[in-house]
């Protein structure tokens, strides 16, 4: 594939990061998550990071103004030259019509959104058993994607980590707000005609197959 701007867009724990991680090898493009950046951000107490925790701990969206001037910085580095894969940007109907405007300024519009499908009670699970490290960034399930010593990373070996705001109050908060802000999204891109709905249950490797079959990939 010579240039790939794709999207992923889907509830929270429906495997956008688990799947970005194991597609940018694949696809050849950076893989840019806006909530890994808001956490750098809230772990680095920039200026940006302390306006964004209030908001991230109680399962809230940042407001449009401070992500999106994240993330044309992001997009904008040379790294992003060949494309992007985007998982958490963009979340509401601003955010959508913002990163067609920087992509208009660029030259090159959005090719694939990616809606990954999952039932809300399969969310609750994977997130209450989610854990991550906090020096690579590789994610684990308690069940599901086990590491191998238990509560240490595989590849690095630093203790993993619960997320802040993967406890069950705020894990139903970011579910009604995915619901009420950014489920439209799916409606938005299916006029554009660049969605593909995709089924996000079944083994991580099952999905994968699945999206690269959408978007046109190489496994
Ligand atoms: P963000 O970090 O984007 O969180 P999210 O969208 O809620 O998504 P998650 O990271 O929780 O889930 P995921 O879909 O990536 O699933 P994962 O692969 O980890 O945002 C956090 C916060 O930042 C937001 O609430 C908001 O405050 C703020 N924010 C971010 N972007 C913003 C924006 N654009 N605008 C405004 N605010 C913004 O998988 C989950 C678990 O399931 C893991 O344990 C994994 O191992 C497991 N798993 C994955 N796939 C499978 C599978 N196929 N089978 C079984 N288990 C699986």
């Amino acid at each position: 594939m010579s240039e790939v701007r794709v999207v992923l867009l889907g509830p929270p724990g429906a495997g956008k990061g688990t799947q970005a991680k194991s597609l940018v090898a694949s696809l050849g493009v950076p893989h840019i998550s806006s909530g890994d950046l808001l956490r750098e951000a809230v772990t680095g107490l920039t200026e940006l990071g302390l306006e964004a925790r209030s908001y991230m701990d109680v399962g809230d969206l940042v407001p449009d103004e401070l992500v999106l001037g994240m993330i044309e910085k992001r997009i904008g580095g040379t790294d992003c030259a060949p494309g992007f894969l985007l998982d958490g940007f963009p979340r509401t109907q601003a955010q959508a019509a913002a990163l067609g405007d920087m992509l208009n300024a660029r030259g090159g519009p959005l090719e694939h959104v990616v809606a990954l499908a999952v039932n809300r009670t399969e969310v609750v699970e994977r997130l209450a058993g989610r854990r991550s490290c906090p020096d690579c960034g590789r994610l684990y399930h308690v069940r599901f994607e086990a590491p191998q010593n238990e509560g240490r990373c595989d590849g690095c070996g630093t203790e993993l980590v619960v997320r802040d705001d993967d406890r069950e109050e705020t894990v139903r908060q970011r579910v009604a707000v995915y619901e009420n802000r950014t489920a439209p999204l799916i409606e938005f891109y299916r006029q554009e005609g660049i969605l593909h709905e995709v089924n996000g249950s079944g083994s991580p490797a099952d999905v994968r197959g699945r999206i690269l079959e959408a978007v046109g990939g190489q496994a």
